[in-house]
């Protein structure tokens, strides 16, 4: 592929000077696999399709069987980590019951991301929980961190030694959200979830025009998150625990920066300051939130608008990892598990990256210690009701499953190439 002028054509040095940055892309189970039957998702998507969601996830990517060959193709592109996610569901798809089936399956995808070169990056709980938990009380249950502590005792034996970062549970801030999303939902407050019972994809408000996340939630993630800390530092102590939250990179206007403070603690702030302790920190952003002093302001009218609805601001990354590195402090080093682009338009993706990985450089050459950075997505996948949202770097068939990469997978995985490689397994 040509490479138009504008696009970056080598990685900036920033990433060159970090030995053993992680450069590579990112999934979640759920998203890709297929079949995830004995999910909350599943049976949520059952009721929902129709109303809320637009469609099932049902065979996703294929993931489930395909998994050899999206790894060979990301390795073949030139990228050296993968972040990809276990799913509770199937490693315990009863309560107490443990697959020995599931466990060799995620297993042998550990192993097969280090024969491949691909430095693992696995992510225990990435917005799905098996059935049995979310109908037994879900995060708010009182025994719901020993029960998630459990669970990782379980996925240790698919980590072995194989694997350094653990993300414990995905964008805690918006599993909270969406529990007091489903509650204003229930108690009919309509008003606060867009004033209408069937908000729709293509008038999705941007990332903070939600109801403020369930502060029980909260509580909740937070203890769950340092219950499997906690047991992943007693069998490993060398394993690199953290979580991955989702920056909405909150800008306030003059005048707004009390209430946008405000605003931001519940939403995101008190996650980062819950990761304090943690050996790194997930970076999670795709636009940006205004806020004005009279609350939310919508993206600017002639804004470019992606397939989420969400503003074209490629600067969020670099906003979001000064912002987060204000509050975890210098010790807690950075990855960015997330960043990409909801587009038909390949060419617009590359032209985002380019100005992504450009604010992201800035932000390190200006002191934050950020160690790796994993695209959204490596694969078009289920985008949590419907698949229009095209995130992936890989095309998917639906019907024959068959992957494409697209030029931007080229053009990105060209640049990873350029990496000091000494250090790679
Ligand atoms: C994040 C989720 C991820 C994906 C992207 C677009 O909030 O973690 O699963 O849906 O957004």
């Amino acid at each position: 592929m040509a490479t138009p002028p504008d696009h970056l054509d080598a990685l900036p040095e920033e990433f060159r000077a970090r030995p053993g940055f992680l450069f590579g892309a990112s999934t979640s189970a759920h998203q890709i696999e297929g079949n995830n039957v004995s999910s909350d998702w599943w049976v949520l998507e059952r009721t929902a399709v129709g109303g809320f969601l637009e469609a099932p996830s049902g065979d996703a990517a294929d993931s489930f069987h395909r998994w050899p060959e999206d790894m060979d193709l990301l390795t073949g592109l030139g990228f050296n980590a993968y972040r990809f996610g276990i799913e509770w569901a199937r490693i315990e798809p009863e309560e107490g019951r443990v697959s020995r089936a599931a466990i060799a399956h995620y297993r042998a995808m550990v192993v097969g991301a280090r024969a491949r070169g691909l430095t693992p990056v696995v992510t225990l709980h990435h917005f799905s929980s098996p059935y049995w938990f979310a109908a037994r009380g879900g995060w708010t249950a009182p025994d719901a961190a020993d029960l998630f502590a459990r669970y990782t005792e379980t996925a240790l034996e698919v980590l072995g030694d194989d694997v350094d970062y653990v993300a414990t549970i995905n964008e805690p801030n918006m599993v909270a959200l969406i529990a007091g999303l489903s509650k204003a939902f229930a108690e009919g407050r309509f008003d606060e979830i867009g004033g209408t019972e069937h908000p729709s994809d293509d008038e999705e408000p941007a990332a903070g025009a939600l109801p403020e996340p369930d502060a029980a939630t909260t509580e909740a993630l937070i203890r769950a998150h340092r219950a499997a800390a906690a047991v992943l530092k007693a069998a490993r102590p060398e394993i690199r625990v953290g979580w991955t939250v989702a920056n909405q990179v909150f800008q306030a206007e003059p005048g707004a920066e009390g209430a946008a403070a405000a605003y931001a603690w519940p939403r995101e702030d008190v996650f980062l300051d819950a990761a304090r302790g943690d050996d790194w920190v997930g970076v999670q952003a795709y636009t940006r939130t205004r806020i004005g002093p009279d609350g939310l302001l919508p993206a600017p009218e002639d804004a470019e608008r992606t397939l989420k609805g969400w503003e074209f601001y490629p600067d969020a990354v670099g906003h979001a990892v000064r912002h987060t590195a204000e509050i975890v402090g210098p010790d807690v080093p950075i990855l960015v598990t997330e960043n990409g682009i909801a587009t038909d338009d390949d060419e617009r993706r590359i032209a985002y990256t380019t100005q992504a990985l450009a604010s992201l450089a800035a932000a390190m050459r200006d002191g934050a210690d950020v160690h790796g950075y994993l695209h959204w997505s490596a694969l078009d996948n289920y985008e949590w009701g419907s698949f229009r949202p095209t995130f992936g770097l890989i095309a998917v068939d639906p019907d024959t499953f068959a992957r494409t990469p697209k030029p931007s997978a080229h053009w990105l995985g060209g640049l990873a190439r350029g990496l000091d490689r000494t250090d790679r397994p």
